[in-house]
């Protein structure tokens, strides 16, 4: 994963809005057009409402004109992993494919890559409603 990206995810949880939980997390794609979109973690006061820097992220490749995710890192504080929530893996697998790496990033890099497919494996996706 290349400094970019990382310093993507990283800009994008310094602006997370997160004053109910106070913890922010950022994320970064690097999309098929070459563009990096960032998002940070968005909470409201009605807590269901808030949303993950993952799906923000998504939200921006797909203003951005993006339509894959070729990467994707994700960062947040303190020393444990913190991987995508079941309903951002979710999200991510429709831009993806199985391989696509999920970078879970501390301040000085990667420490530790996935693919989408370990953090989501027998998925539910499009080709399931073609076999209706
Ligand atoms: N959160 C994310 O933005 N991404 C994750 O991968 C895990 C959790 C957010 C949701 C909420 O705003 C806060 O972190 C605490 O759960």
């Amino acid at each position: 994963m290349d400094r970019k990206l990382l310093e993507a995810a990283k800009h994008a949880r310094a602006r997370a809005y997160a004053p109910y939980s106070k913890f922010k997390v950022g994320a970064a794609i690097r999309a098929d057009d070459g563009a990096i979109y960032g998002g940070g973690n968005v909470e409201n006061a009605a807590y269901p409402n808030g949303v993950c820097a993952e799906t923000s992220a998504i939200s921006a490749m797909v203003l951005g004109g993006g339509k894959k995710i070729r990467e994707i890192a994700v960062i947040a504080g303190g020393p444990k992993l913190v991987s995508p929530c079941g309903g951002c893996r979710q999200r991510i697998a429709e831009f993806a494919e199985p391989d696509t790496p999920v970078h879970i990033c501390g301040p000085k890099g990667v420490k530790q890559t996935f693919t989408i497919a370990e953090l989501l494996p027998a998925s539910f996706d499009k080709r399931n409603l073609k076999g209706k």
